[in-house]
């Protein structure tokens, strides 16, 4: 069994449906990319599993349990953190505010998981006084992360980390990221990136209008002429 299962999944966003029957599994532990072309949905995907869309049919299970038609508040409980394409974090906080707000479910913020995000993240441990907004694209995207990783999640979605990220940058994260995933946290990403996210991920997924086109090993992706010449530029 997988730790999510996506199976036929329908969604959208009020009466407008988007995703139409996708079908996606995250073993846990496991690294998966989703890619695509703009608007195919990828996002959709990532905010319905996390209870922000219109679910209209399907089943999301996550961990052996039902989760589609929770809210996020009731997700992030069960051991899933998200982190969204833009807007990620809160500009007007702290950067240790803004890794506390990643503990608001709990009673107390433990001390000993904001020192575990700084020790993945040793530029937030410096920053931690100073204002989110404050902080270069690069350093907000940890800081997006590591709030995500304030509740020790089974599973961590990504919605596009390296986005608008110089290119040294784009290395930096996709190694942070795979430390993560190596430490035991299951990885769904989205990336535009696509290359790189299927050079490293396990497994990846295609997504076109709402729908699965492809999926397989990343590397069988990146091998596969449909793949390379719909997608990746030949
Ligand atoms: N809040 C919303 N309300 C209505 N329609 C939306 C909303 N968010 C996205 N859409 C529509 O859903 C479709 C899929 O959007 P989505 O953001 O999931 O695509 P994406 O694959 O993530 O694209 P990109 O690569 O540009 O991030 C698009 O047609 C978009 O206009
Ligand atoms: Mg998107």
């Amino acid at each position: 069994m997988a730790l999510l299962e996506i199976r036929d999944l329908d969604a959208g966003y009020g009466d407008l449906q988007i995703l139409d029957g996708v079908d996606m599994d995250v073993g846990s532990e496991a690294y998966v990319a989703i890619v695509g072309p703009n608007g195919a949905g990828k996002s959709t995907v990532m905010k319905s599993v996390f209870g922000l869309t219109t679910y209209m049919g399907g089943s999301i299970e996550f961990d052996g349990e039902e989760i589609s038609g929770l809210g996020p508040s009731e997700i992030i409980t069960r051991g899933l953190s998200y982190v969204p394409q833009s807007d990620n974090v809160f500009a007007g906080l702290t950067v240790r505010e803004n890794l506390e707000m990643g503990a608001y479910t709990l009673d107390g913020v433990p001390e000993s998981r904001v020192e575990a995000v700084f020790e993945r993240f040793p530029i937030l441990e410096e920053r931690q006084g100073q204002r989110a907004g404050s902080l270069s694209g690069g350093q907000q995207q940890m800081l997006a992360m590591g709030r995500a990783l304030m509740l020790d999640p089974d599973l961590l979605l990504l919605d596009e980390p390296s986005a608008g990220l110089a290119p040294d940058l784009v290395a930096e994260m996709f190694d942070r990221i795979d430390e993560i995933n190596e430490a035991g946290t299951a990885v769904l990403m989205v990336e535009q990136n696509a290359k790189e996210a299927l050079r490293r991920c396990d497994r990846g997924y295609v997504l076109v209008q709402g729908q699965n086109r492809h999926e397989d090993t990343g590397r069988a992706l990146l091998d596969d002429e449909r793949v390379r010449a719909d997608f990746l530029g030949g």
